[in-house]
């Protein structure tokens, strides 16, 4: 694989102490600083990062960039091919999400991409350096949980509800493997091509996911008639996402 674009991944330290209002321009400065890093690893200019008014991306001199920011990471990412970038914490969310962010066929080709892993864990071949496999536990699951719920939960309103049941169900799976990290790779990849295009996340119905790269470390999602290539890396309860057209990232974690 040639890596053509370097995601840098960088911590704030003590980012949730930051006081409110100014946590924005921290996350920015260091969001800006990652940027440059990732600039310098792919042998490109840095850059003055210019956004609109509304802070979309402005590209120039053919250099694409994005960048993420949470409280206590931030991932950053520039390149002389489009690319957008994501990170999220991982944390649970609304059940409803599953249906939010993906299809039941999506789901199952996330689901599909295990099998990769099965070989990789056979003693198969696996990208070298890559994050760990996409979870043990699928929202699948979830979602026939859901779907098998309103039955069950009708006989049980009243006592715990159906809600309690279905949370009871993501705790008894989150034991063997939190079903939160394959839904942030989902939402993850899907943001990252949006951000690539640099469009909102109100388009995320229009991405559709088709396939997972061989290497099980990414997916192949389809948005505007494209193919993009996502790949993920899994940090201190973060999951980041680099959606490229030629899928050659590498993952760095910059000092803070
Ligand atoms: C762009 C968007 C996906 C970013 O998601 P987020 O989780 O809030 O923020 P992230 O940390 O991932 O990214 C923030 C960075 O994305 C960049 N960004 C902002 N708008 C962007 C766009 N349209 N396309 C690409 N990148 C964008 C900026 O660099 C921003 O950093 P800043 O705070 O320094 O301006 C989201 O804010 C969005 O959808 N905005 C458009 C409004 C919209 O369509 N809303 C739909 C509601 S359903």
């Amino acid at each position: 694989m040639t890596i053509q674009t370097f995601a840098v991944l960088r911590q704030i330290p003590n980012g949730d102490a930051i006081p409110r209002r100014n946590r924005s321009a921290t996350q920015r400065q260091y969001a800006r600083a990652a940027l440059d890093e990732s600039a310098r690893l792919a042998g490109l200019p840095t850059h003055r990062w210019s956004q609109d008014a509304d802070g979309v991306p402005v590209f120039e001199a053919d250099i694409y960039w994005s960048y993420a920011h949470k409280p206590r990471w931030v991932a950053a990412a520039a390149s002389a091919q489009p690319v957008g970038i994501d990170i999220e914490h991982v944390v649970p969310r609304r059940l409803e999400m599953l249906d939010e962010v993906a299809t039941a066929a999506e789901w199952a080709i996330v689901e599909g991409s295990l099998a990769t892993n099965d070989v990789a864990r056979s003693g198969g071949p696996r990208h070298s350096g890559g994050p760990p496999p996409l979870g043990e536990r699928l929202p699948c699951e979830l979602r026939a949980s859901t779907r098998a719920e309103p039955q069950v939960g009708a006989s049980l309103r009243g006592s715990n509800g159906p809600t309690a049941l279905l949370e009871a169900r993501i705790d008894q799976t989150a034991s063997t493997g939190d079903p939160w990290q394959v839904f942030h790779h989902v939402w993850t990849a899907k943001e990252a091509i949006l951000k690539a295009h640099r469009v909102g996340i109100g388009r995320m119905d229009d991405c559709t996911i088709c396939g997972a790269l061989p290497a099980g470390d990414g997916l192949r999602v389809r948005f505007e008639c494209a193919d993009w290539l996502v790949r993920f890396h899994r940090h201190a309860d973060h999951v980041a996402a680099v959606a490229t057209r030629h899928g050659g990232v590498a993952y760095r974690i910059m000092p803070g």
